[in-house]
């Protein structure tokens, strides 16, 4: 027979019974575009970024529009991905069928974008846009999240230009650093043939004038973002404000960057990943159509939610997702305040123990924790504030494998009532024993 259809933004597409696992629930964020509004957390902190790294020479063309289903070789093939990555798994990843997705970087959009700078004035791009992964649920953790992609070009070869570009660039960031400096700690050599090798078409002045221009960009974006939030702190006499800013670099690895890093941040006695990035590989340049060798650069990734939540002061995830205007109304443009904590609606604990089916332990079809979540979430939607797993073990006599998992159903909407807590909770159960056939202990 005729395979159901979705809709998502506007678009229709066929689903297919071994590959969809997008639910209801998450198709209902793909039209929001947080990033898209100017004052909010999100929005503000992607248009302070943007503004700050196009202030430099103006090269960056933003892209913030781009809806959220990609193909799979958007997202993976493009961007060499093996075809065993677990990334492509369909625990991690939303499928909307076989060859549709819900994009989980905003790098799905690379090649597409240096396509459009062959016959552009820009020489690289911003793109901002949901990114969506299946994922636990907790304070910090939301399947829906934000990223900015960032990329810029040189002719390769042209070693002036970079110089000239490098110095602009070391020039604004130096600039940028008058109230408080920041700190390298640590670094990562922009050649390390062993552990982060650079690939054999660039040569190595090429390869260590991009990296060093890549690592100034980021630095500076770190440096105008944090800079704003030690301010703000400043200005409201808290205590034991930073006087410096320490961050680290940190070599890592991409399927389409070589050499590749990451940069990390310490705040508050803890190192915050803000970034990947690297060297674009050749092969995705000439896959977007450059003349063979003719072109090379850098290109980013950075999460925007959690700098976002860091900045903001703002303690679960979920509050970025209210349509609360006490949440709302404390926002403004361009500028980085702490969130003012209104009263907690109370929330309401339910414990689920079971035993999974014999014979699935370690197996394919064992269930996966993501499958779980999903569960709970597509059941419970915003009312479900965490689920933790507090109880696991195998009977020995049995061995049977037994699960107990904690959800802490709490809104930060409206109060929500028992009655609606156990409805909630019994289709929990319910759709695990239909769907994975566990039996409640
Ligand atoms: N897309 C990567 C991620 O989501 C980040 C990245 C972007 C890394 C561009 C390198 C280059 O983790």
């Amino acid at each position: 027979g005729a395979s159901k259809r979705i809709k998502v933004d506007g678009v229709e597409y066929n689903t297919d019974p071994t590959f969809t696992n997008v639910t209801k629930s998450i198709i209902s964020h793909t039209n929001k575009g947080l990033h898209l509004n100017d004052q909010h957390p999100v929005g503000i902190l992607r248009d302070l970024i943007e503004r700050k790294l196009n202030s430099v020479d103006n090269v960056f063309m933003p892209y913030n529009n781009f809806k959220p289903v990609v193909t799979t070789w958007e997202n993976f093939d493009s961007l060499g991905f093996p075809a065993n990555h677990p990334g492509r798994s369909k625990s991690d990843t939303y499928y909307i069928n076989q060859d549709h997705l819900l994009r989980t970087h905003t790098s799905a959009h690379e090649v597409q974008c240096f396509q459009d700078l062959q016959t552009s004035k820009h020489k690289g791009f911003l793109i901002s846009a949901d990114v969506y992964r299946r994922d636990e649920i907790d304070r910090t953790h939301y399947p829906v999240f934000h990223q900015m992609e960032g990329a810029r070009l040189w002719e390769h070869g042209d070693l002036d230009s970079l110089k000239r570009d490098l110095e602009v660039m070391e020039k604004a960031l130096k600039e940028n650093q008058t109230h408080t400096k920041l700190l390298c700690v640590s670094d990562a050599p922009a050649i390390d043939p062993e552990e982060n090798p650079k690939q054999s078409y660039m040569t190595a002045p090429e390869v260590e004038l991009t990296v060093a221009h890549l690592k100034r960009s980021l630095e500076l974006t770190v440096s105008e973002v944090f800079n704003r939030k030690i301010e703000s702190l400043r200005e409201m006499k808290v205590a034991n404000v930073p006087t410096e800013l320490k961050y680290r670099w940190v070599k890592a690895y991409f399927p389409w960057t070589a050499p590749s890093y990451e940069i990390e941040v310490w705040w508050q006695g803890e190192w915050l990943e803000i970034c990947g990035c690297g060297v674009i590989k050749q092969d995705v340049l000439n896959k977007a159509g450059f003349k063979l060798d003719s072109t090379m650069g850098w290109a980013f990734g950075l999460g925007l939610d959690r700098i976002a939540m860091i900045l903001f002061e703002i303690p679960d995830i979920r509050l970025l997702w209210t349509a609360d205007e006490r949440f709302h109304r404390q926002f403004k443009r361009q500028t980085i305040t702490a969130f003012k904590p209104y009263s907690k609606h109370p929330g309401s604990i339910r414990d689920v123990a079971f035993w999974l089916p014999e014979g699935t332990i370690g197996q394919e079809e064992e269930i996966h924790e993501n499958d779980i979540m999903e569960i709970v979430r597509d059941t419970a939607g915003s009312l479900v504030e965490s689920v933790k797993l507090i109880d696991s073990f195998v009977d020995p006599k049995t061995n049977k494998k037994s699960l107990c998992y904690r959800i802490n159903y709490q809104s930060m909407e409206r109060n929500i009532t028992n009655l609606e807590v156990n409805d909630l909770q019994k289709e929990v159960v319910g759709r695990l024993i239909d769907k994975y056939h566990v039996t409640i202990r």
